[in-house]
């Protein structure tokens, strides 16, 4: 049995399946627009240079959600042990073909195996949306357990109140899921609770493409 009990999403095949039916769609689009890649927009890429900055040298670091690995291969290319675990088994098979010399897993955030303190970072980026309101709280202390003193967290998610079901995504394609939005505070109110120190935070407002976003970075005290 698992230390860490977190109630496994009753929506949880069907978030699965629906990143499976987009996933070929969505690398389509990091490759042909560059949108989803951080490369293309400072501001996200220096929030995760930092994030590589303040973990670097502090032990693994674990992508949560890393969808087909864009984030993964970055931090990997800036030189650190960085592994990749996503739900959706059509979205790791495009991150282990993009990105071969990183290694990526098949698990759902709710159903991680971690070792207490045996990360130096975790990253949650534009992935724990999905989770249910009651379970994210769950999700982060297991982060924060598996965060060594002064390893870092660092998160991204969609700002707002609603709770928005999604019927299509990614270019007309049919999905089931719900994007559960944040206030930022609450955010930060949820990640003190589980016993991290938020230490820093970047507002993104609504563009074009997307409504607005939020991203913390958070430590776990030494
Ligand atoms: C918008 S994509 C972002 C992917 C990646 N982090 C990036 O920035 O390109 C959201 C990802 O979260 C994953 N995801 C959703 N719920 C998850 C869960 N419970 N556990 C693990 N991954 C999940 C999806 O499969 C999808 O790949």
């Amino acid at each position: 049995m698992r230390a860490h009990h977190i109630d496994r999403p009753a929506d949880l095949d069907d978030v699965r399946e629906s990143y499976d039916r987009v996933a070929d769609n969505y690398v389509h689009m990091v490759r042909t627009t560059g949108m989803g890649d951080i490369r293309t927009h400072p501001w996200l890429k220096a929030s995760v240079d930092a994030f590589a900055d303040s973990v670097s040298g502090r032990g693994p670091v674990l992508d949560v959600g890393c969808g087909p690995g864009t984030v993964t291969g970055y931090l990997a290319e800036r030189g650190l042990d960085v592994s990749g675990v996503d739900l959706s088994p059509r979205m790791i098979e495009h991150a282990r073909r993009l990105y071969p010399h990183c290694r990526f897993s098949v698990a759902s955030a709710t159903e991680l195996d971690l070792e207490e303190a045996s990360l130096g970072g975790v990253l949650g980026w534009w992935s724990l949306f999905n989770l249910p309101r009651a379970v994210l709280p769950q999700v982060l202390a297991l982060f924060a357990r598996a965060l060594v003193p002064g390893g870092h967290l660092i998160t991204a998610t969609h700002v707002g109140d609603e709770d928005f079901r999604r019927t299509e995504a990614y270019g007309g394609v049919p999905v089931r899921w719900t994007t559960h939005k944040w206030r930022p505070e609450q955010l930060t109110g949820l990640i003190e609770q589980a016993g991290l120190r938020p230490v820093a935070e970047l507002r993104l407002p609504a563009d074009e493409h997307t409504g607005p976003g939020v991203v913390v970075m958070a430590e776990r005290p030494a």
